[in-house]
């Protein structure tokens, strides 16, 4: 167990943190009485609990049959005006969702001395990192969050250099989503007069995906913080899987008002990225999130993050743009768009101005 640290001084709790390897979990761990400044957001960047709204939701569609009309309406119709949408019967199986919380549990239950072997500067690969906050050596106030991020380049690669406690999981829930994904996909595009997902659309709808392992533990001072700060995801959709914790937070469209996503047992969490925002040129809307700090319990999320390919230039697709719209949208290449999100500290819907014409 860590030694008890005063951390009146902001490098030695960075080192603690960050280069240590124990997180802000090792720092719950210490049962630490009150947050330390390091972490406490200005105002503005907490959310504001008067403006959410109690008795609103995201929709929850059943996917027993994704090529029912009516589905495919609900569907099409959620990425339009909330950005964001749950799923129940989505065919990836209960017991994989179950195994791949255990397994996040898992890995952030290692010792810190485990965990630091995965710091980007110990490790010999680029595309799997454990960080504390969004980006750390950017992030003027800390977000009160763990996350190892791992870029699945194949099943080989992977069993290289993943976390062995939680690797087969992982690939297994990416395997068992892949239905889903593409699901998914062939709906959303037929509103963009794509005809059908193939070899010509495949590469920058669902050329590349990250997998996220989130930890947020308990917080001494849950409503001076943020678990992770309002922020859009830069893929073309996201899969999350929340706990039964709660605490996601979802902006709605063209207002100042939040509404919470409950945990619906068995659900996946659907929402629209920048890459597809950008593709439909701006019909489906990636919207601003957000999850709080919690100060009686401790979070796992687990998010597939689905995206082009870094090579892939993105921008209003042909089919949209023959409709008669005007572009919104420039060509950028993709790994210069994220590029520019871990830049900077997370900060609403700003990320996208990169690509507005
Ligand atoms: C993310 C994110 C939400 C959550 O990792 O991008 O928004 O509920 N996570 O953890
Ligand atoms: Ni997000």
């Amino acid at each position: 167990m860590a030694p008890s640290i005063s951390f009146i001084d902001t490098d030695k709790l960075k080192t603690f943190v960050v280069d240590d390897g124990h997180g802000v979990k090792g720092l719950s761990e210490l049962k630490i009485k009150t947050l330390p400044e390091l972490f406490v957001q200005p105002c503005e960047k907490r959310l504001d609990m008067s403006k959410v709204v109690p008795h609103e939701s995201i929709p929850v569609i059943d996917m027993s049959d994704p090529e029912d009309p009516e589905v495919m309406k609900l569907i099409c119709d959620a990425a339009e005006n909330w950005g964001f949408f749950q799923v129940v019967n989505h065919g990836v199986p209960i017991r994989v969702l179950d195994e791949v919380k255990d397994a996040a549990k898992r890995f952030f239950s290692l010792p810190a001395d485990e965990k630091k072997k995965y710091l980007f500067k110990n490790n010999p690969t680029k595309n799997v990192r454990l960080v504390t906050s969004f980006i750390p050596e950017v992030d003027k106030v800390y977000e009160w969050k763990d996350y190892l991020s791992c870029f699945y380049v194949s099943d080989d690669e992977a069993f290289a250099f993943w976390p062995s406690v939680c690797r087969d999981q992982l690939l297994e829930y990416m395997k068992e989503s892949e239905p889903l994904i593409k699901t998914l996909l062939k709906v959303l595009i037929t509103r963009l007069d794509l005809s059908k997902l193939d070899e010509t659309n495949e590469p920058f709808l669902m050329g590349s995906r990250r997998i996220n392992l989130n930890y947020y533990p308990i917080c001494p001072n849950p409503e001076l913080t943020v678990g992770v700060g309002s922020h859009s995801d830069v893929s073309t959709l996201t899969i999350l899987l929340q706990d039964e914790t709660g605490g996601l937070y979802v902006r709605k469209l063209d207002s100042d008002n939040w509404v919470h996503v409950p945990p619906i047992k068995g659900s996946l969490t659907i929402n629209i990225g920048d890459a597809l925002q950008i593709m439909s040129n701006g019909r489906y809307k990636s919207i601003e999130h957000h999850v709080v700090a919690n100060g009686l319990e401790n979070r796992v999320s687990v998010p597939i993050f689905v995206n082009p390919r870094p090579s892939d230039v993105i921008g209003p697709l042909p089919q949209v743009i023959a409709r008669g719209e005007k572009a919104l949208y420039k060509h950028v290449l993709y790994s210069d768009y994220v590029k520019h999100f871990y830049r900077k500290p997370h900060n609403g819907k700003d990320t996208i101005d990169f690509a507005k014409l």
